[in-house]
């Protein structure tokens, strides 16, 4: 299976940003322990961060033929952006939407997700291991896609 992980804006800054609700892990940090999980549970990964949202449609609208799902922390977009989400709807892949932070505990101008809709399911506030679990969880339903998984 081929995943694309997509990091929306400002994700390059893990580490330094904001610590209490972030982490401490870098996105080089995030980007290899998925990797190592990817070894683990077969998966090849395809890695995309931009700030600029065009550049994440196109990235969407180009990878889409030669990946099985997408995992995305779309950050702000996900709050903001119909064109991510008719992007996201419209490749007809399994989404899983990330955070690493828990967007419900905090303003309220994030507890809208734009994404989580269209998306298979979401998972937030697990720090870095949002992205493992929401790996995890794509897999599983890529194997089983029948299944509730
Ligand atoms: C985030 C939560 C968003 O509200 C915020 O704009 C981000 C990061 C998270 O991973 O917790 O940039 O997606």
């Amino acid at each position: 299976m081929r995943i694309a992980v997509v990091h929306g804006p400002n994700l390059r800054l893990l580490g330094r940003r904001e610590p209490h609700f972030y982490g401490s892990a870098t996105l080089e940090e995030v980007d290899l322990a998925l990797y190592a999980l990817a070894k683990e549970l077969g998966a090849e990964l395809e890695l995309f961060q931009s700030n600029h949202e065009g550049e994440i449609l196109d990235f969407l609208e180009e990878v889409q033929s030669r990946v099985d799902g997408v995992l995305i922390n779309p950050a702000g977009l996900t709050h903001t952006s119909v064109s991510l989400r008719d992007a996201l709807a419209g490749i007809g892949l399994p989404v899983v939407e990330v955070h690493l932070s828990n967007p419900s505990g905090r303003e309220g101008f994030r507890h809208r997700s734009f994404v989580a809709p269209i998306a298979l399911g979401t998972v937030a506030g697990f720090g870095k291991n949002s992205y493992l679990l929401g790996l995890r969880g794509l897999m599983a339903h890529l194997a089983n896609p029948t299944t509730e998984s």
